[in-house]
Parts: structure tokens; sequence; C-alpha cells
């Protein structure tokens, strides 16, 4: 996703910037640039690919002396990637960056246009800057200006401007994107979308909030609020250490990654949901021309993330799919048709058994995509299409935030799918995008649940083992549930559908024997909840997770009451994150990097 520089001093400008988003590659990008303005002069660079690219093309710009550089990568949300819709953007005397999406940026370029403005980019962010020169003209200060152009923007942004006849200073702004601005003892001041970009070159911090704005310069900071009144700067320190910094106060990778899935989920969702159709600008639609089945392929989580995408692909898209883990799909001889699908999905895009599996389908003359996090990964650059997740760099071994947004990426293409072959209703796939833009806010993180969780935890440190149970995406995320919990606590645990506990499993049922079920009030509640009463019959020790009561449950969190098994299904899945990790803590183990486990397995 795009990512933010901007720094105001005497050092070499180029370095500074250049170095800044560096920090931020992780966030994925196509394209980067930097403008700086030094003595009423703008010196700007641009290219398309990764940073060394543009290193290159600003190989002989050197700075000295004061001067104001602004900073950007770019995650192609509205055009191409190419340099002419690369960041920053350039007005008449002002440069802009910007990392959000401006909603109403059609009607603001059809109003500037009919003023005589030319627009070089593809872009929304272009409007920011044209809008800001057109107030200029009528406006006492360039701020007055900048304060004018932010009331008419809609949408999400964090912007930094910088106009030639303020020679040192950056105007800021943040509204619904992230925004961080830093100072050091030598009086330099910084900015940065995330912490990563700070660490090092600032010793306190702002992290700004919604509807903050300002301007700084060489010898001042001046911060807004949302009401237009002018507020204290609240520094606060920033730590030095890269690693404990890039934690932001969480205990561990695998926790900051549970809290930021909201965010991490509203950047899937960037772009992507239209109110009727789901719109994917990497996906061509002939991609499904001749295709009448869908094989998912993938390991590990992915692998529950791909056996969840089956439950959906058959409901919405009405299309047969199956599932293969893809260290056994690489040997059975399977037979391939040239009407399927082949869909791989992982976090790194390495990992070996996925990857040959991938080779194995396109040998075969399949037509193949890929979900993947790490854009330019191996599967991503080998399959014929690609949709990335953007869940930002995942340390945690054991994969929260990468689950999250491969479910929403799977579920979204089950719409774009049903879609193509008019297999949903109108009604219906409006009301599945509503469904779906209501799940970054349902996993954010409760805190008091999350208490509850910790004081449960020490309940299930012992017994001789767990079983995770659940029906339809249900069973998926119970899998999941149980991965999570053996990665990270090394005790015995079992995913399960729960209708098949009869069928052998439930021999094992006693107290000692821990049933986590998964109740959702909107999916196949009573059948789940005669499953359960069986185990419970037989003294399993039974911990219930359910917006509704259930009297033979031993332990019981509550979910919320939802209007969709989907939105119960999210909520569902960050207790069960949530639940592994503080039992793992409990039990003194290395919660981010477990024994015997590899971030990205990249051997068979
Ligand atoms: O990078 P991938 O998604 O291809 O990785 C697949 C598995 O190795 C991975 O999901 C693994 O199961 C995780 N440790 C789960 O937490």
């Amino acid at each position: 996703m795009c990512g933010i520089v901007g720094y105001i001093g005497s050092k070499p400008v180029k370095e500074i910037l250049i170095d800044g988003l560096r920090e931020l590659e992780y966030r994925g990008y196509d394209s980067a640039g930097i403008a700086v303005l030094q003595n009423h002069q703008f010196s700007l660079f641009k290219a398309v690919g990764k940073l060394i690219n543009l290193e290159e093309k600003a190989q002989s710009y050197e700075s000295t002396g004061f001067s104001v550089g602004i900073g950007h990568t770019r995650w192609a949300t509205h055009g191409k990637p190419t340099e002419l819709n690369a960041h920053p953007h350039v007005g008449q005397n002002s440069y802009v960056v910007h990392n959000g999406i401006i909603e109403n940026y059609q009607e603001l370029k059809a109003m500037l246009t009919s003023k005589g403005v030319q627009f070089l980019s593809q872009t929304d962010t272009e409007v920011i800057v044209h809008l800001f020169e057109y107030h200029l003209k009528t406006s006492p200060t360039p701020f007055d200006a900048f304060t004018k152009t932010l009331e008419e923007l809609e949408g999400a942004y964090a912007i930094l401007l910088v106009n030639a006849s303020a020679d040192n200073t950056i105007f800021f702004a943040k509204h619904g994107s992230p925004m961080i601005l830093g100072r050091n003892r030598e009086g330099e001041t910084l900015f940065g979308s995330s912490d990563a970009a700070l660490i090092g070159k600032c010793n306190e911090v702002i992290y700004l909030e919604d509807g903050h704005y300002g301007f700084a310069s060489s010898d001042t900071v001046a911060l807004f609020d949302s009401k237009n009144v002018s507020i204290a700067l609240n520094f606060t320190p920033l730590s030095e250490n890269k690693l404990s910094a890039q934690k932001e106060g969480f205990r561990f990778f695998m926790e900051k990654e549970i809290y930021e899935q909201s965010t991490v989920l509203s950047d899937t969702l960037m772009g992507r949901l239209h109110d009727e159709t789901v719109y994917f600008e990497e996906l061509d639609s002939s991609l499904f021309t001749g295709i009448s089945e869908i094989k998912l392929c993938a390991c590990g989580t992915s692998y529950h993330a791909a056996l969840t995408a089956s439950y959906l692909f058959e409901r919405h898209s009405r299309i047969k799919t199956s599932v293969e883990i893809a260290s056994e799909f690489r040997y059975r001889e399977p037979l391939l048709t040239p009407d399927t699908l082949f869909v791989v999905i992982s976090q790194s895009g390495e990992t070996a058994d996925t990857l040959e599996s991938l080779k194995m389908a396109k040998k075969a003359g399949l037509k193949t995509l890929v979900i993947c996090n790490v854009d330019n990964s191996s599967m991503v650059r080998l399959a014929d299409a690609s949709i990335l997740t953007r869940a930002g760099i995942e340390k945690g071994v054991a994969s929260t935030k990468a689950f999250a947004t491969q479910v929403a990426v799977l579920w979204m293409l089950s719409l774009f799918i049903a879609h193509e072959r008019s297999t949903l209703t109108p009604s219906d796939l409006a009301h599945q995008i509503k469904i779906l833009r209501s799940i970054p806010s349902i996993v954010k993180v409760d805190v008091t649940l999350h208490e509850q969780l910790r004081r449960l935890s020490k309940r299930y440190l012992h017994g001789h083992g767990f079983f995770f149970i659940g029906r339809d995406v249900f069973f998926p995320l119970a899998l999941e549930g149980a991965l999570k919990l053996k990665e990270i606590s090394y005790l015995h645990a079992e995913g399960y559908p729960s209708g098949e506990m009869k069928h052998g499993p439930i021999a094992l049922a006693d107290p000692e024997l821990f049933t986590i079920a998964l109740l959702p009030q909107h999916k196949l509640y009573d059948k789940t909840k005669s499953n359960v009463e069986e185990l419970s019959a037989r003294d399993s020790t039974i911990c219930s997770i359910s917006p509704l009561d259930f009297d033979k449950a031993d332990d019981h969190i509550r979910t919320h009451m939802h209007d969709d098994y989907m939105q119960e299904f999210f909520e569902m899945m960050v207790v069960l994150q949530l639940l592994s990790m503080e039992i793992a803590v409990r039990l003194g183990n290395d919660v981010d990097m477990p024994r015997n486990l590899a971030k990205s397995v990249t051997v068979e």
C-alpha cells in the first residue's frame, strides 16, 4: 500500500526521503517519487517499479543546505502504475503526495476542468493540488487555500503538500489514512505514514488523529483539529530500537497483527467494492471464459482460507470447486482439464509445495491465478493473474492477518464470479457487499473481550487435547483455530466438522478433553448445538463461542449479535487467535517464533 515521507531540514534530502521510503517498502508499491523544494525551485523524480529505479533517476541530484522534500511509494488504485500516475503530483507551483482515496474526485475534476485546469494523470490525487492552486488565487495565504481544499475533499486521505511561495513549509492533513509527524534534537521535522520511516531519525512523534491538519516549517509546527481549533503539540518519545518500535507497544508481532486486522482489511477492500459489484483492477474477466470448475490449492493456514472459499464459491458463484493440499496434489497424479481455473493461495508466494503445484498446473495448460500477500514473489511472477491481499508484512510465524485478508479476497472473488455468471440477484450482491463493508469494524479488538480471554486462558493449559468444532465455513475456521493453538502452545488440538464427532473422535471425550465449539447464530445453529450436547453428555469440557446462551457450556465466550454468518465468522476468528495467543503466553512460549517452524517454507 502507499507510503509517505516528508522532511524539513538541512541534511541531504534525497537520501533521507529514499531511506524513509525504503522502510515503507514492506507495504507493497509499484512506483515511487520525490519532490524537493529549495530556494523556490522544485526538483522532481519519479520511477515505475522498485526504489532502485528512482535512485537511478535521481543519481546526479545532490542538495546542500536547507530544503523541504516529500516522497511517496504508490500502490495503484486509480490508474495504472505509470510515471505520470506516480506521486508527487504537480500543479503550477505546488506538489502533493497522498494516501487513501478521494471519493468525490470526479466531481472536483469536472469543476476544475471547466475552469481550464489540465490534468496529467488518471489519479484521484491530482485534484488536490489543482484545487489548492484554484483556492490560492483568492486566499490571503497558502495555508488558507489548503484549509479550503480540505473542506471540499471527501474520502480517506493523508496528505503532504508543498508550494513554491512557502519554501520552508509542508502542509499536512490526516483523515482516515495514517500520518505521523516527528522531530529530532537537531530541529528537523519529518513525516511518515508509519513510524518505521521515522525510527532512528526522530526522537519524538505525534500520531496524528483523523481531522488533524496544519503546517510545519523550519521554525514552527501548527496543528489544528477537525473543528479548526488550534491544538497543543503532544509529542511522545519514539523508540530508537527498530524491532520494539515496530511492535508499536504490543508484546508480540502476533498481537500487533491481530489488532491491525481492522486496518488491513480496510486496505484489502479499498477500491474493490462498488454498490452492486466487486471490482478487481488486476483481473480481466476473460480469465473466466471457458471455465466451469475451480481448483484451489494451498498449505497450512492458506489451505484453511481455500477451504472456506470453497463454500462461498459453490454457494455464491454456483461453480464446481475443489480444494487441494499442495503437498498431496503434487504427487497424486491429478486429472487436470482445461476448463479448470487453478487458484493458489499463499501469504508468502514462495511456499515450495504450492509453487510446484502452480508449475504443474501451468504445464498442464490450465489458467492460473494466485491470491498472495507479497508482490513480485515467485508465485505472483509465475501465475497468469494475481490478486494481492494487502495485509502488509506479517512477522508472526502464526499467520493471522494474512488469513483474514485471504478470506476477504476469496469472498470478494466469489461475488466477482457470481456477477460474471449472474448467479446472485443484484439485491443479494448488494447485501453481500454491505456485509463485506462491515468486516473491518467487526474485527476491531474489544479490549474487554481480550481481557476475558486472557483470564480464561489459565483454565486451558493442561488436559489431553482440544477439539475445535464447527459446521460449514466454521469447520475450516475450527481447523484454523486448532492450527493456531498447536503452533504456539504446543498443545494437541484438532479441528473437526461438528457432525463428524460421533463417527469416532467422540471416543476421546472426558473432562480433560476440551471442546471449543463455534456456535454461530446464522449458520446451522441447532445442528451444531446438538453435536456439542453429545460431547457435553460424555463429559467433555465445553467452551462455547456464540452470541446465544448455551446452558451446556462450562465456559462461554459471548460474541455480538450480527445479521450474517460471515460477520460471525470474522468475529470468532479474532476470538480464536487471541485465545491461542494467551494460552501460549501463559505457557511461556515464544509466540512470534515458535519452535520448529519457519515463516516461509521453501523446502518440501
Ligand atoms: O506463505 P504461505 O501462505 O504459502 O504459507 C503456508 C503455510 O506454511 C502457513 O500458512 C503456515 O501454516 C502458518 N504458519 C500458519 O500459521
